[in-house]
């Protein structure tokens, strides 16, 4: 967890997730198909959209309302606490750090996709 500079605070963003967890459940995975994962997304990924939402270049009807009364502070410990949960959920009592390879999660692939 050290590797995010920033003053990210896991806890505290664990502690803000609990109106999130309706949607976005308890271990970050979706309750709906509509509800988006959030477990094991990448933090700056999810700075971003909450962003967003909150500045309206996003539109969810939903979204942009909660992500309205979020502070920049609560954004990035949000975002802090969604990526150290293990992707696809579940297994949130064994959270071993896995050292995940580069080109697995690398985004140049989808981002250079050009259409
Ligand atoms: C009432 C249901 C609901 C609640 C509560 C909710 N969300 Fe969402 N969230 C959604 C929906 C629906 C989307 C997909 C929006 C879209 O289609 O653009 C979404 C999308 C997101 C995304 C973008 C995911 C992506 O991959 O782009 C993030 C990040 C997010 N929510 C974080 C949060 C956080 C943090 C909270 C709590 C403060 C929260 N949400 C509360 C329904 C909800």
């Amino acid at each position: 967890m050290g590797f995010m500079a920033r003053s990210a605070d896991i806890d505290m963003g664990k502690a803000k997730a609990g109106i999130c967890a309706s949607c976005h459940g308890a271990d970050g995975v979706g309750l709906s198909p509509l509800y988006a994962n959030l477990a094991g997304q990448k933090a700056p990924y999810l700075v971003k959209q909450l962003q967003n939402f909150k500045a309206g270049n996003r539109t969810d009807p939903t979204m942009n309302i909660f992500a309205k009364q979020l502070s920049d502070e609560d954004i990035e410990n949000l975002a802090a606490y969604y990526e150290s949960l293990p992707a696809g959920g579940k297994s949130a009592e064994k959270v071993e750090p896995k050292q995940t390879k580069p080109s697995e999660t690398e985004p140049s692939k989808t981002e250079k996709n050009k259409k």
